[in-house]
C-alpha cells in the first residue's frame, strides 16, 4: 500500500520540481544544473509525502497541495547540499551518487543550497503554483520559515555541529532531533492541512502530536541506519556519526533501545490518528513505515 501511494506522490511530485528546476538563460545553466542534481535524485519524498497525506486526510485534493509539496522537498534538498560540506558533516555520497560538493564544487553546492532555498518560499508566495488566497499562502510562508529557520532545522543543525564530540543527555538529544529533523516534518504534515482548506484547531492539534512523533522517529532510525545498514543500502556513507563523534540515539541508548524507543514514538503518532477516519491510512501507513524503512 505504502509502495504505491509512494509512488504516486513521487511521481507527482518530481513533475512539479522538474518543472520548476528549468534554468531561465543560458548563463544560469551551471547554478540549475547543480540545483537539479541536488533535487532529483532519488529522494524518498517522505517530506511530500506528508504533505499529501495530511491534505487528503482532511477531505482535500492533491492539486492544492503540489506548491507545499515542492516547497518542503526543496528545503529538505538545501539542508542535505549544505549538511554534507566539508565543514559540515564532510560526506561524499549522497542517494547513491557523489554529494553536490564533490560533482560540482563547493561553491557550486553553496549557492545551490541558497537557491534551492529562495526558490521553495518563492513557490509558496506564488498564487498560480500554491492556489491559496493570500491569507492562507502567507500563514504557509510563515510556518515553513520558522520549521526551516534558527528555531528549526537550521537551529538543530547549529546544535548538531556544537555537540560533535560532546556526550548529550537523552533530553538535549531530543531537543536537537526535534529542531534538525522534526520541525521540517512537523511543518509538512502542517502544510499539508492547511493545504486541505479544511484544518481546524482540534485536528491541527492532533496532527501536530502526530507529527512530532514521527518527526523525532524519523531522525532516531536515521541514527540506527547509520550504524546497522550498509552502504550501499543507504546510498550515503555507513558509520559516518560514529566516525564524527555524532552524539545519536543508538550511542546514548545502545541500538535494542533506540529501536524500542523508535517503534514507541509510532505507537503514539498511531494513537494520535484515532479521531480521524479511513483517510488517514496513509498517514498511518507512513507513521510505521518510517521506523520500518532499510534507507
Ligand atoms: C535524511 O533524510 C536526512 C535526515 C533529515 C535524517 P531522508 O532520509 O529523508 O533523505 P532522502 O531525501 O530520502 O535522501
Ligand atoms: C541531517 O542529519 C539533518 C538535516 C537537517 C540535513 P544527518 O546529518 O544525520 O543526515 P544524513 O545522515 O547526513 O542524511
Ligand atoms: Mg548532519
Ligand atoms: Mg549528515
Ligand atoms: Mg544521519
Amino acid at each position: 500500500m505504502i509502495a504505491a501511494y509512494q509512488a504516486q506522490c513521487q511521481a507527482r511530485v518530481d513533475a512539479a520540481l522538474e518543472r520548476l528546476l528549468q534554468a531561465p538563460r543560458g548563463e544560469l545553466q551551471r547554478l540549475y544544473q547543480a540545483m537539479r542534481y541536488s533535487v532529483v535524485n532519488g529522494g524518498k519524498r517522505v517530506r511530500p509525502l506528508l504533505v499529501y497525506a495530511a491534505c487528503e486526510t482532511l477531505g482535500g485534493d492533491a492539486e492544492r497541495a503540489d506548491g507545499a509539496a515542492c516547497a518542503v522537498e526543496l528545503i529538505h534538498a538545501y539542508s542535505l547540499v549544505h549538511d554534507d560540506l566539508p565543514a559540515m558533516d564532510d560526506d561524499d555520497l549522497r542517494r547513491g551518487q557523489p554529494t553536490t560538493h564533490r560533482a560540482f564544487d563547493e561553491a557550486s553546492a553553496i549557492l545551490a543550497g541558497d537557491g534551492l532555498q529562495s526558490l521553495a518560499f518563492e513557490v509558496l508566495t506564488d498564487a498560480g503554483r500554491n492556489p491559496h488566497d493570500a491569507e492562507l499562502r502567507l500563514a504557509m510562508v510563515a510556518e515553513l520559515a520558522r520549521a526551516a529557520g534558527p528555531q528549526g532545522m537550521v537551529g538543530g543543525q547549529a546544535i548538531d555541529l556544537g555537540s560533535v564530540g560532546r556526550e548529550l543527555d537523552q533530553a538535549a538529544l531530543e531537543i536537537m532531533h526535534r529542531h534538525k529533523t522534526g520541525a521540517l516534518i512537523e511543518a509538512s504534515v502542517r502544510l499539508g492541512a492547511l493545504a486541505s482548506g479544511a484544518a481546524e484547531p482540534s485536528t491541527l492539534k492532533a496532527l501536530e502530536v502526530y507529527a512530532q512523533a514521527i518527526g523525532l522517529a524519523f531522525q532516531v532510525q536515521d541514527d540506527i541506519l547509520d550504524v546497522e545498514s550498509d552502504t550501499a543500502t543507504l546510498g550515503k556513507t555507513q558509520g559516518k556519526d560514529e566516525a564524527n563523534h555524532k552524539p545519536t540515539y543508538p550511542a546514548l541508548l545502545g541500538l535494542e533501545q533506540a529501536k524500542a524507543y523508535a517503534l514507541e514514538l509510532r505507537d503514539q503518532a498511531l494513537h494520535a490518528l484515532r479521531p480521524f477516519d479511513h483517510r488517514a491510512e496513509p498517514l498511518r501507513d507512513l507513521a510505521r513505515y518510517i521506523v520500518e524503512r532499510r534507507h
